[in-house]
């Protein structure tokens, strides 16, 4: 990948950047979370039918996700984002704060964020690390008093400013694209889009993803090794 001075990086990550962190992947071995598939409980359907259980889940991943630390491939993006200042742009699927408390500031969460909560019934949105894991201690709304949701985007939802996402992929020269089994739409379409536009696109993963074809280089391996590699080939830009 070359990046010549003015040239904008657009990276997308997905959870395999977070897997060296002890974070289970969604679609490897270990995917499955109590013997639900995550499917059956990252709906807005589930949410409907059980909303305890959805709060159990997300409470043991806000539970993972805090105890877990950056590895070396987020901090890799962190001072790569440090070289190219506003030309870098990190769009995640993760909903962890691992890419943040690694440095990176220009990171747009896609699917949402772990440690935020947001009502159901008005804008009301906050901060928020608690852990509601019993039938008759789910959280309301302090404004109007509606159930508070994790702040994720579920099956089926639509994507966090995906009008942002795609000026910030339109206007860059290169998309590298990180840790993600890229069958899970629209993020996997993120290739085919930089294909149609012309813009180089390189994957970084131990395993080819489900859109291996539209990339036009693919190295495999973990994270951790193959992003400081490209930090030295990219040298300052
Ligand atoms: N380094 C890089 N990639 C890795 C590593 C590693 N050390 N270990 C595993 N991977 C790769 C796997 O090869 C796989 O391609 O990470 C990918 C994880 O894929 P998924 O589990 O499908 O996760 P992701 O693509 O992020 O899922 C997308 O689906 O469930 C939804 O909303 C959720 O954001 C998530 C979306
Ligand atoms: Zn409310």
């Amino acid at each position: 990948m070359k990046l010549a001075q003015r040239d904008r990086l657009f990276v997308l990550t997905g959870a395999g950047v977070s897997a060296e962190s002890g974070l289970a992947t969604f679609r490897g071995s270990g995917g499955l979370w109590n013997g639900y598939r995550v499917e059956q409980v990252a709906t807005p359907e589930a949410w409907e039918a059980d909303p305890a259980l959805v709060w159990r889940f997300y409470s043991m991943r806000r539970r993972e996700a805090a105890a877990a630390s950056p590895n070396a491939a987020h901090r890799t993006l962190a001072r790569i984002e440090n070289r190219l200042g506003d030309r870098f742009f990190l769009c995640t699927q993760n909903v962890d704060d691992l890419h943040e408390r690694a440095g990176s500031l220009r990171v747009h969460h896609m699917h949402g964020s772990l440690f935020q909560s947001r009502c159901e019934g008005c804008p009301f949105l906050v901060a928020d690390t608690a852990c509601y894991e019993s039938e008759d201690s789910l959280p309301r709304c302090p404004r109007c008093g509606s159930s508070l949701r994790p702040r994720i985007v579920w099956f089926g939802e639509i994507p966090l400013d995906m009008e942002g996402i795609y000026r910030r992929l339109d206007a860059a020269a290169a998309l590298l694209v990180v840790g993600t089994s890229g069958s899970v739409y629209p993020a996997a379409g993120f290739v085919h889009r930089a294909v149609a536009l012309g813009i180089g696109a390189m994957y970084i993963g131990p395993e080819s993803p489900a859109n291996a074809e539209a990339f036009d280089e693919i190295r495999l391996g973990p994270a951790t090794r193959e992003l400081p590699r490209l930090l030295e080939e990219i040298g300052a830009g």
